[in-house]
């Protein structure tokens, strides 16, 4: 039987959705091993050992003699780049974060070696003092508040030891207002042109970051929360100052963190802004798919995937990720 006229639908979108050559030909978004940047995690320790973070399945923190064999993978996969996360041996950890501008504290000792190791691979090193400060916040404390201008100074001593230790790109974390500026001035200061500035410039004062506290020991020793220098989840106009800002004072690229839950902020900034965007998987984003996945609720590879996907078509140049191994093998595989 004939269905009456024009109960036909014209226009048929899943036309191009019908096969899988279709599918690749009209696909407007790619995600590519260039695309990733993967976090790793250094704790001290004699001998080659890693161990897993309890509440990062998958996740393992690396000791120096282990760093170079954790890390080949990402080279052979052709990863671009590692951030790089120290945990701090609580017995070097003070009020002031002084280990963090030791020229041979953890963090430099692993940037000297990575790039012994892999000339070819992109450092990135975070600049904050929660690593390395017995109370666990991003800066020093002056009269119970997080002070900004007394933190900058350390911060920019902590980002001089890691340049000079082979650090490629500094990303403050810290969210300390003039953080940027700063850190570009004792850079030139001493010559370091050449060294970059990712700025976490769009960071939010969030709960997703509760594992990564875990895998570098500072959750614990946190006072407090982070409000009075993260930002609040609830303002996306406030996230643009913030570029903006970080922008002027030199930044070259800039970030958004977390990532899945602030898409929108990730798309408005690139629409605005137009320039290199990155955004971080935190570690609770981690988390939280791989307890899924350990349950058998979500599939690993897809799942890890299409939350990629999605920072791509929100407008982002890459993404930092726990699943970057598995997001390159995948993709390799293909
Ligand atoms: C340090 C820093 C944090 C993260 C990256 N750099 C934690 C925080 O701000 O408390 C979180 C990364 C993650 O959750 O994966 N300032």
């Amino acid at each position: 039987m004939t269905p009456p006229l024009g109960a036909f639908p014209a226009i048929r979108p899943r036309r191009n959705r019908r096969d899988a050559w279709t599918r690749r030909l009209v696909a407007e978004n790619r995600l590519s091993v260039d695309d990733l940047i993967w976090p790793i995690f250094v704790m001290d320790g004699a001998g080659a050992q890693t161990t897993e973070v309890a509440s990062m399945p998958g996740v393992q923190r690396a000791t120096l003699e282990a760093l170079a064999t954790h890390v080949a993978p990402a080279v052979e996969l052709g990863i671009p780049a590692v951030a790089l996360f120290p945990m701090t041996p609580p017995a070097l950890k003070d009020a002031e974060g002084t280990e963090a501008r030791n020229p041979d504290n953890l963090m430099c000792r692993a940037a000297r070696l990575l790039k012994r190791e892999f000339p070819q691979l992109g450092l990135i090193g975070d600049v904050a003092l929660d690593p390395y400060t017995d109370h666990g916040h991003d800066g020093v404390i002056r009269d119970g508040y997080v002070a900004n201008d007394e933190s900058l100074e350390v911060l920019a001593a902590q980002a001089l030891v890691q340049a000079e230790a082979g650090i490629d790109v500094i990303a403050p974390s810290d969210m300390m207002d003039g953080r940027v500026a700063a850190i570009r001035a004792a850079l030139d200061g001493r010559g370091l042109i050449h060294t970059g500035i990712m700025a976490y410039a769009a960071k939010y004062a969030s709960a997703f970051y509760g594992p990564f506290r875990d895998a570098v020991g500072s959750g614990g020793a946190l006072k407090g929360d982070k409000k009075t220098y993260q930002m609040d989840p609830a303002n996306s106009d406030e996230a643009m100052r913030e570029v903006a800002m970080d922008l002027a004072e030199g930044a070259d690229m800039v970030m958004v963190k977390p990532g899945m839950p602030y898409l929108d902020i990730v798309q408005r900034v690139k629409a605005e802004f137009r320039v290199p965007t990155f955004a971080y998987q935190v570690s609770g984003e981690y988390a939280m798919i791989m307890a899924a996945v350990r349950n058998g609720w979500l599939e690993h590879e897809r799942a890890l995937l299409e939350s990629l996907m999605a920072f791509k078509r929100a407008g982002a140049d890459g993404v930092l990720t726990y699943f970057a191994l598995d997001a390159a093998r995948a993709l390799r595989g293909r």
